[in-house]
């Protein structure tokens, strides 16, 4: 789905979080089985202007979590996945795809909602994100009956993306308890790593070393032994920890995690300081398994 983002008041909306919302879109457009390449406007902002735009578009005097306002005319009860032909009228040559309509956000809304449930900031984003997606599809929440088949859609979505929704935050913080196991006496340069898997469990590691200096390993690397050697074959994120400065992860952990996870998102923290990339920003043309051997289709 193309999405065409524009922020207001959030400055540093984390390119990570645009990549999660890019993947929310995708998968829900998966799941409703759009044929018709789609795109939306995505407004990411704050209760302040969530609440004129709800005043001035729809009448409601307040502030709200998310607003979408659908642009294809479907008919009474019936969904984008229902009417190809309809999204194929819709269809704009110049920009590649069937406008679908607007989604406004506020992220103030979202950090509140995400405290009051305990789930992380990507969670809550995540949801608002495909909550308002399903409307611009045809949905909607008036009725029992389809307030359900909605949330089934919902859920059917957010299954498929939550592992993605995890929490950074937790994930830095056992990379860094990891690290405090490392032996390092050779280099003096400890560093610790907290793997997701797709299942939701976290392995962490930490650098070994040895008195036969290459017999080393990485923090990394041992994350991810300890994790493959308990049957886990997908991975969503990374975070590896260090003391002195941000350290990437060396050239033999990249290709050790990109025989599993080519679209891992690795993150580096160091003190408060924290960056992230793709793996496959890390690795471009990276070498790859052939997907049979990792058990899938
Ligand atoms: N090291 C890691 O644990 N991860 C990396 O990505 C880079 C290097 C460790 C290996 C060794 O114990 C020490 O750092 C110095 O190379």
């Amino acid at each position: 789905m193309i999405l065409e983002l524009e922020t207001q008041h959030e400055p540093g909306f984390d390119e990570a979080w645009l990549r999660l919302l890019q993947s929310a879109a995708d998968t829900a457009e998966k799941a409703e089985g759009l044929h018709t390449p789609a795109a939306i406007h995505l407004l990411i902002t704050n209760d302040q202007e969530i609440h004129t735009l709800n005043r001035e578009q729809r009448g409601i005097d307040r502030a709200t979590d998310v607003l979408s306002f659908p642009t294809v005319p479907y008919p009474a009860g019936i969904r984008a996945g229902a009417v190809p032909e309809l999204l194929e009228q819709e269809y704009d040559p110049d920009e590649g795809a069937a406008y679908l309509g607007d989604i406004v956000i506020s992220m103030d809304h979202v950090r509140a909602q995400a405290a009051e449930y305990g789930h992380s900031v990507e969670r809550e984003l995540c949801y608002l994100m495909v909550h308002g997606i399903f409307h611009l599809f045809g949905y909607d929440h008036m009725e029992e009956e389809e307030r359900r088949e909605m949330r089934a859609m919902e859920e059917k979505t957010l299954n498929e993306i939550n592992v993605k929704a995890y929490d950074r935050g937790e994930l830095i913080a056992r990379a860094k308890e990891a690290m405090k196991y490392s032996y390092s006496p050779y280099s003096h340069y400890p560093v610790g790593a907290c793997l997701l898997a797709k299942s939701g469990k976290m392995y962490t590691g930490c650098n070994i070393e040895n008195a036969s200096y290459g017999v080393a390993n990485c923090a990394e690397r041992t994350a991810l032994f300890k994790a493959v050697s308990e049957g886990e074959r997908e991975f969503v994120a990374i975070a590896v920890t260090t003391e002195k400065f941000l350290g990437w992860p060396c050239g033999i952990c990249r290709q050790a995690l990109y025989e599993f996870a080519p679209d891992l998102e690795v993150i580096v923290a160091c003190g408060d300081e924290v960056d992230s990339m793709p793996l496959r920003e890390l690795l471009p043309h990276g070498f790859g398994a052939a997907p049979d051997r990792l058990g899938k289709e």
